[in-house]
């Protein structure tokens, strides 16, 4: 039970530091600082580790009051571990929409259809990515290419046909590595429709980033890569780090790991900051922004090249109560599986405020449009 007040501390600690007048003396209640740093309380003792201590305890700090509206309004009350209150946990209102896969295609298809997110992509590719591969593969007739959470796969097959274009005498190996039936059979079904891929050999995983990562070890396969893309994708792996990491240590020499995300500086940065971090499904990294993979790539002196991509995203209908396509985008956009239905009244109010701050988003022919401006990194081996 303690892990769902574990998994609580990494938005409550946001939270508290936005609601704190001093952020730095929340650390010093012993109880916060056992939570936010993942100990089992030692200001506890084990029989009384039933959470109404906690609270009784919370109740008592100075904290308390910062505490219980920042967990009052994000409808995470049941920290308290009473019977009564773990069924009630257990029956949580907040379900992240990857849980809900049928859901959540559903929404990712409207996002997209909503979205310029492949046109920005595609533009970068067309425009930026040629120069990018120019220089990959050591002249060898054979490239190695992967591509991690491919989708569907037409980013992929776009990405392949500059790279045919580039080096039109090249064959290619091409990994794809996706864990979704679903999408999988889209990417086959793509490519069967698509003419002249006769130079691209497929090799279809069907598995998680980290399932491959397994089989990689297992099979002991010492294949260095010439182009890896992780496109949208580092949202769902448990530790985004480890992750480009491993692939990048895929690199052949003169190879490239390419990795797109959301920028930390438009809607979804702000979006992420305020709402998403406080219930963000701990066992995955939802909240991750390419912000994240640059202070990690600096801090280990990994060299890269940053490409910022204007995108937007119409999110007018989030503001028609009842609106199927509103919801389902409120879902993409909350990572919650029928936000509207589920959240209280406040929450909904603060995400569709927050939604339609200049911040977030403005308004077009009297529409509203969110910056959904993602950024590209190009990591060298
Ligand atoms: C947002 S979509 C991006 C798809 C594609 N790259 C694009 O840009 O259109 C994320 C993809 O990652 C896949 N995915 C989810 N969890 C994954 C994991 N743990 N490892 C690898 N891929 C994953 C999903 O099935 C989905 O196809």
């Amino acid at each position: 039970m303690y892990t769902h007040i574990f998994n609580l501390n990494k938005g409550l600690w946001r939270l508290l530091q936005q609601e704190s007048d001093d952020p730095k003396a929340v650390v010093t209640n012993p109880v916060l600082e056992d939570l936010l740093f993942c100990r089992p309380p030692t200001t506890m003792k084990k029989p009384q580790l039933d959470g109404s201590v906690a609270l009784k305890e919370w109740r008592g700090s100075r904290w308390w009051a910062g505490l219980k509206s920042c967990v009052d309004a994000l409808c995470l009350f049941n920290i308290a571990v009473t019977e009564e209150s773990k069924a009630r946990t257990m029956t949580a209102p907040f379900r992240s929409l990857i849980e809900d896969y049928s859901r959540y295609l559903k929404s990712f298809e409207l996002f997209l259809d909503r979205s310029s997110q492949h046109q920005c992509m595609q533009d970068f590719i067309h425009n930026t990515l040629p120069d990018i591969l120019g220089s990959i593969g050591g002249g060898r007739p054979v490239f190695n290419v992967m591509g991690v959470g491919s989708g569907a796969g037409e980013i992929d097959l776009e990405m392949l046909a500059q790279l045919h274009m580039k080096h039109p005498q090249v064959k290619v190996d091409n990994e794809v590595v996706e864990p979704s039936t679903d999408m999988l059979h889209k990417y086959k079904g793509l490519v069967s429709k698509t003419p002249n891929l006769d130079y691209i050999n497929f090799t279809w995983n069907k598995m998680t980033a980290s399932e491959f990562e397994k089989h990689w070890q297992d099979e002991n396969l010492g294949e260095k890569m010439d182009f890896i893309h992780l496109i949208q994708m580092l949202y769902y792996v448990k530790d985004p780090e480890a992750t480009v990491s491993f692939f990048r240590s895929l690199l052949d020499e003169d190879g490239k790991l390419l990795i797109s995300l959301v920028s930390g500086e438009g809607g979804w940065g702000k979006l992420l900051r305020t709402y998403r971090a406080a219930h963000c499904n701990t066992e995955i990294n939802q909240c991750v922004t390419i912000g994240d993979i640059k202070t990690f790539l600096d801090t280990k002196d990994i060299p890269y090249t940053k490409y910022v991509l204007q995108s937007h995203m119409d999110i007018t209908e989030c503001f028609t109560e009842g609106d199927e396509v509103g919801e389902l985008l409120l879902d993409f956009l909350t990572d919650v599986v029928e936000f509207s239905k589920n959240a209280p009244e406040h929450l909904k109010k603060g995400v569709l405020d927050l939604l339609r701050h200049p911040d977030c988003s403005k308004q077009v022919d009297g529409r509203i449009i969110f910056n959904n401006n993602l950024e590209v990194l190009v990591v060298e081996s």
